[in-house]
């Protein structure tokens, strides 16, 4: 489950989706550009959970510590709960 905590929406995973696709599935609106990983536009907080992103470029390393991550590459494993 992936869960958007200001808008309130859950979204059931989907293998092989990023979240910004599931989000735009569901109708949360996140910023993005690039969808590769490299222009840093999709950065979201994640509050709990982990995912999987492969090359996230455009993350800092005191940036992944804090638990943001890049929402066009990132996928869910098991229950995420976003800021967004
Ligand atoms: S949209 Fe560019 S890094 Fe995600």
């Amino acid at each position: 489950m992936i869960y958007f905590k200001k808008t309130g929406v859950e979204a059931e995973n989907i293998e092989g989706k990023s979240i910004l696709e599931i989000a735009a599935l569901k109708g949360v609106k996140m910023q993005s550009l690039c969808k590769k990983g490299l222009c840093g536009t999709c950065k979201t907080k994640m509050l709990s959970g982990e995912v999987e992103m492969k090359n996230p470029f455009a993350l800092f390393k005191n940036e992944k510590e804090e638990g943001i991550i890049l929402t066009c590459i990132a996928h869910a494993k098991g229950d995420v709960v976003l800021d967004v």
